[in-house]
């Protein structure tokens, strides 16, 4: 939820956490704050906001140093103002913390040490941890041993970085449990640690990712990693696969419109690798799945939170149809404390673009622990979903920086596809014909979403003639139901306007009541099976004044007759069109809040990944 970037080397620390801090706003922007160490004293500089005001704080003022820390937050404890901002410090001021998480006992800690007589400068819950640290130094002149002592007595998932005075030269990172990963980029006599990727990734591609209650003693020559009884662990520095110039925003003025457009690509690389064209076959070789062992699954049950669960939702029509295994959806913020049926024969699919998403990582963790096999679809390398699951399928998009998810909600719906054809294939349910059906289709899907953006003028204008309404309501049906709740989401998020996704059947049942003519019913009737069933949507709500604006396929006269706007795709296969339907309203979305001039990419109170429950 909070981004961390630190750096030990022979450069100057101050622009490497900068430029690291920026690249890791989308994990939170209310406030920043850096810390650089030279001749053994710790300057300390943070502002309330984002990481610009940081910069212009620094540049009327530098620090020069070699050794620094920073950090942008998503307030947890305490109002985003300066004080709270990290980094925080011990009472001595020779230990200095940033931290990612939510230290859960912070209350019966805080009572500790202000038993203690420590008096506490903010309201944070980090500020114990630098308190901790501090007093098991002074007991035991061994700072590792100090921070290992710390993380004992810490409830809660964590990453954090301590740098000190008292042993200047090693920066200490440390994690316990899923409050986001801890990267360790290692260069040529220096050292990086961020939260994620994009913040190091054009200092250095090699890297080693901490696991659970790991802490690694960070110097310029490398580093050493140790568990929390100070035993040595080992640690694989890997190359990362992505391109730094990926995190840019390039011609675009927003990342999301970058990432909306970059779906046609995004797409083709998902595929990539993962179909023989000769045979038209499925290969996912990340699931480590054998035809005896596919026959053995009796049910999918599919579990993510906010866009990826749509996703999931649309995986669940896919893997029904193609494959005819039974798929059940459930939010995995609910997950683990609905005690969830999961016999035998049952596999956990969670799906994130993060890999770092706390609920996610928890319903992973219940799945387990109760015994059952857990797939993941992924986007983040390295990440803790990826790493830990029995089987996984990376989305292979690249770095996704916009707060509003996009290209990591089509990617995995052409895995999950991709899922059934293999899974359906395998367990021997697939005739040939139709396999090579279902393939052709999905190689044409890029091209079907590339026509889909070259329609964003129209789109523009639409959103234009209603960027001042006051909500929307959005309905679909079937396989496009998701695509309602998924486009509602957009818009509530980045433009802060009150959207409603509907199962269009439902409306009748009540929220029908909510249409006027100021309220516009934006409704998805693509040529799926529920077509006919989306056109008698628009009558019923044509008839109580309401202005509708369509989803439709080129050249439907029928819709474009009836409906007040249409916003148009390409023909498209329907097992397909959630992919497709879905671009023209991520598209709304962004016009509608661009046009309001409102910060699309660090929507208000949201961030990128929520490492917290
Ligand atoms: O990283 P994850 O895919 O696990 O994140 C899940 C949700 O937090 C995420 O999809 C969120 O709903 C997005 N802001 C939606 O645009």
């Amino acid at each position: 939820m909070c981004g961390i970037v630190a750096y030990i080397g022979w450069q100057d620390a101050m622009p490497i956490v900068l430029d690291g801090l920026k690249k890791l706003e989308y994990r939170g922007y209310d406030s920043a704050g850096l810390a650089i160490l030279e001749d053994k004293k710790i300057e300390i500089r943070r502002v309330a906001g984002k990481v610009a005001a940081l910069e212009n704080l620094v540049c009327e003022n530098p620090l020069v140093g070699s050794i620094g820390i920073g950090h942008t937050r998503w307030a947890t404890h305490g109002v985003p103002n300066e004080q709270n901002a990290h980094p925080h410090m011990g009472v001595s001021d020779r230990i200095v913390v940033v931290h990612n998480g939510i230290v859960e006992n912070f209350l019966e800690l805080r009572e500790e040490l202000v038993a203690k007589g420590v008096e506490f400068k903010s309201e944070t819950d980090t500020e114990t941890i630098a308190h901790l640290v501090e007093i098991y130094y002074r007991e035991t002149n061994d700072l590792v041993l100090a921070v290992r002592k710390t993380l004992k007595k810490l409830k809660g998932a964590h990453g954090l970085v301590v740098m000190s005075t008292v042993e200047p030269e090693k920066l200490i990172a440390a994690r316990l449990g899923n409050a986001g990963g801890v990267a360790l980029g290692v260069g040529e006599n220096e050292m990086f640690i961020a939260s994620d990727i994009p913040a190091i990734v054009n200092h250095t591609r090699m890297m080693t990712f901490l696991e659970s209650a790991h802490l690694a003693v960070v110097t310029r020559d490398g580093f050493m990693l140790q568990d929390l009884e100070g035993d040595s662990v080992n640690g694989v520095v890997e190359e990362v696969p992505w391109d730094a110039v990926a995190a840019e925003k390039g011609k675009y003025r927003h990342f999301m419109q970058k990432e909306i457009h970059e779906q046609v690509r995004s797409l083709a690389d998902t595929l990539s690798g993962r179909i023989d064209y000769e045979s038209h076959r499925i290969w996912l070789p990340g699931l480590n799945l054998s035809a005896a062992k596919a026959k053995k699954i009796k049910k999918i049950f599919i579990t993510a939170c906010g866009t990826a669960a749509y996703t999931g939702m649309v995986g669940k029509t896919l893997i029904e149809q193609i494959a005819r295994v039974p798929v059940e959806v459930m939010v995995a913020s609910e997950f683990r404390y609905a005690d969830p049926i999961l016999e035998e024969g049952t596999v956990v699919l969670v799906i994130s673009q993060s890999g770092e998403t706390a609920d996610t990582l928890a319903a992973m963790e219940e799945a387990r622990s109760k015994g059952t096999e857990v797939w993941s679809i992924v986007n983040a390398i390295g990440s803790q979903a990826m790493r830990v699951a029995d089987g996984s399928i990376s989305m292979q998009v690249g770095p996704e920086i916009g707060v509003a998810s996009t290209k990591a909600f089509t990617a995995p719906v052409l895995d999950l596809y991709m899922l059934a054809v293999y899974l359906a294939d395998l367990r021997g349910g697939l005739e040939e014909a139709r396999r090579i059906e279902l393939i052709e289709d999905l190689l044409s899907v890029p091209s079907f979403v590339e026509r889909a953006l070259a329609r964003e003028d129209q789109v523009r204008e639409v959103a234009e003639r209603y960027k001042d309404m006051q909500g929307a309501l959005y309905l679909g049906r079937g396989i496009n139901m998701p695509i309602a709740y998924e486009g509602a989401l957009k818009l509530k998020e980045i433009s802060y306007k009150h959207a409603e996704g509907y199962p269009a059947g439902e409306m009748k049942h009540g929220p029908i009541a909510l249409v006027d003519e100021h309220m516009p019913v934006i409704v998805i009737a693509s040529q799926d099976p529920w077509y006919d069933k989306m056109v008698s949507q628009i009558e019923q709500t044509k008839a109580r004044n309401g202005k509708v604006i369509a989803i439709a396929t080129d050249g439907d006269e029928r819709i474009g007759e009836l409906a007040d706007e249409v916003l148009w795709i390409p023909a498209v296969p329907w097992l397909l069109s959630p992919v497709v339907t879905v671009i023209p309203l991520q598209l709304f979305a962004y016009h509608v809040a661009a046009l309001n001039g409102l910060d699309i990419d660090q929507p208000r109170n949201l961030a990128k990944s929520v490492t917290v429950e």
